[in-house]
């Protein structure tokens, strides 16, 4: 049975144009149904909808922010913003490295929601005044909020309404926090595709460890934090959608470009990982990133380390056919 998240069914945004497309409440009660979770379903039918049955845009404008703003809080508690700097500013010292000490950079947040990470980042300057801040999501009315909230803060950071892959801007780095669960299947090698495909130099892209304890550790900490039920429900599904490390590295295997996942399984301890990096970076500066992040760089792994820990054997095999056993960036 696949596991639904509430918020991916209610709120359907066309990528291509951006529009917000009309969704009928029976519509998702029936595919939550067929997907056995009734629990889900009934939250939905307790959802406002017009005499046609369509959604009460408005109310689930208003409901997404709710949530998303409970989330915010849980970002705050895990201190995102710190463990995303505690990679990413090594990384940008590694590419002002290559760029002779020059230029100014522009980091993108993919999915950026009310906007929490970019707007820390602005406001505690982490990552030095030549970065450029920008959140970009599809769901327009997460955007708005984000930007009323960043003005409010005077933060120099911009939200933008739209697919972060339509920017007519050059991110210099992508990253994501919440976001890699969502894309399922083939979704999930395009999404690292189209940034391997861009000018961007890396990416670095947090989502929830796939661990044995995440589904229980995310339903007592959704449980305890969050008081819509959307919340609680799609908090705990979310932990069960987490990709494993052998999934997020085979995806991120795309050319010209140097899978990494930072504090894999193997190397962390269960109790306290919740979410971590899978990073993609240009080859040539994987040595600079390593010097830059010093001794912690032993938590950074590429695909061998899968291959040594003795992955399954037809794991071992697709590795080897698809040349990411040899660690070299293509
Ligand atoms: C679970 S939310 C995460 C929000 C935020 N990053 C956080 O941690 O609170 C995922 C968001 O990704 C957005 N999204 C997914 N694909 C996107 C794309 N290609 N471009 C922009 N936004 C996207 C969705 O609209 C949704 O708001």
């Amino acid at each position: 049975m696949p596991h639904l998240e509430i918020s991916d069914l209610i709120t359907v945004t066309d990528p291509l144009s951006g529009a917000r497309m009309p969704v009928r409440r029976g519509d998702v009660v029936r595919r939550l149904d067929e997907a056995g979770d009734p629990r889900a379903a009934r939250i939905v039918a307790g959802l406002p909808a017009g005499p046609d049955d369509v959604l009460d845009p408005l109310a689930v404008d208003r409901l997404m922010i709710g949530v998303h703003t409970e989330l915010q809080r849980l970002s705050e508690e895990l201190r995102i913003g710190e463990r995303l700097v505690h990679v990413l500013d090594p990384l940008f010292e590694a590419i002002r490295e290559i760029a002779g000490r020059r230029g100014r950079f522009r980091l993108v947040d993919i999915g950026s929601g009310l906007g929490y990470l970019v707007r820390w980042l602005a406001s505690t300057g982490a990552l030095g005044p030549n970065v450029e801040l920008i959140g970009v999501d599809l769901d327009a009315a997460l955007v708005a909020e984000a930007d009323r909230l960043a003005r409010a803060e005077g933060l120099d950071c911009r939200f933008v309404h739209g697919n972060a892959f339509d920017l007519p801007e050059i991110a210099t780095v992508y990253v994501s926090t919440g976001v890699l669960h969502h894309f399922r299947g083939p979704a999930l090698a395009e999404f690292f595709e189209a940034q391997a495909d861009s000018q961007a130099l890396a990416f670095c892209h947090f989502d929830i460890a796939a661990t044995r304890l995440a589904p229980v550790g995310a339903w007592m900490f959704h449980r305890a934090r969050m008081r819509h039920p959307l919340g609680r429900h799609d908090g705990v599904v979310s932990a069960r959608r987490a990709h494993s490390d052998e999934t997020l590295l085979r995806a991120a295997t795309v050319p010209g470009i140097r899978p990494l996942l930072y504090e894999p399984k193997g190397l962390s301890n269960p109790f306290c990982t919740t979410l971590r990096p899978v990073l993609g970076i240009r080859p040539y500066l994987e040595d600079p990133l390593r010097q830059a992040l010093g001794r912690s760089s032993r938590r950074l792994v590429g695909a061998e380390h899968l291959t040594r820990g003795g992955p399954p054997r037809h794991d071992a095999a697709s590795w080897s056919a698809s040349g990411a056993a040899s660690g070299a960036g293509r």
